[in-house]
């Protein structure tokens, strides 16, 4: 029987299995950032689009503060190590794609890198925020896309164990 349980534990029980992606923004002064994000959707079919929720103290938020526009990374099984890279260290403090040796592709919009990894990659330009408690959801519209039918999308499972959907 449904009962009422307490908000917190009920809130952080219910995200598994999700879909992780990376998003690439330009810092503002010179040079690119990624983080892992699980809350991210579809918004739009006319033009695409597609929100993601970026916490106000991540150094990504600061860069879409600074600068328009983001790349949604769909990740391959063989990103798993650099989704927990991304997801656990902050641009503040490193450069991720020194660290996690990111190959790339410059994209058409404004150049942010396409990883060549990935499954899929959109390009979008931010087109309006919401304010949402203790982050900000971006809704970029899409004006690029890219696709690698060779690679199988990652995804969690439990905790961080993944299986090819
Ligand atoms: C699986 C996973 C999902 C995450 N989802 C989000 C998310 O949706 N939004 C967010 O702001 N942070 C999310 N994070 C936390 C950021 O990835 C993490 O704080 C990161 O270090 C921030 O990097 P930055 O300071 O370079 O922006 C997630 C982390 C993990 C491991």
């Amino acid at each position: 029987m449904i009962q009422l349980s307490e908000l917190p534990v009920s809130y952080g029980k219910i995200h598994l299995p999700a879909k992780v992606a990376l998003v690439v923004t330009q810092k503002p002064e010179s040079g690119y950032n990624l983080i892992t994000i699980e809350w991210f959707m579809r918004t739009s079919l006319t033009p695409p689009m597609f929100a993601i929720s970026i916490g106000k103290t991540r150094y990504s938020h600061e860069c879409l503060e600074a600068n328009r526009y983001f790349n949604l990374v769909f990740p391959s099984l063989k990103m798993k190590p650099l989704l927990t890279l991304c997801g656990s260290n902050s641009g503040r403090d490193m450069d991720k794609f020194a660290v996690g040796k990111v190959e790339y592709i410059a994209g058409k919009l404004h150049k942010l890198p396409v990883l060549k990894d990935a499954v899929a990659c959109f390009e979008c330009e931010i087109a309006t925020q919401i304010r949402s408690g203790d982050h900000t959801i971006y809704i970029g519209e899409v004006h690029y896309s890219w696709e690698n039918p060779e690679e199988k999308l990652f995804y969690f499972q439990e905790g961080i164990e993944t299986k090819p959907l």
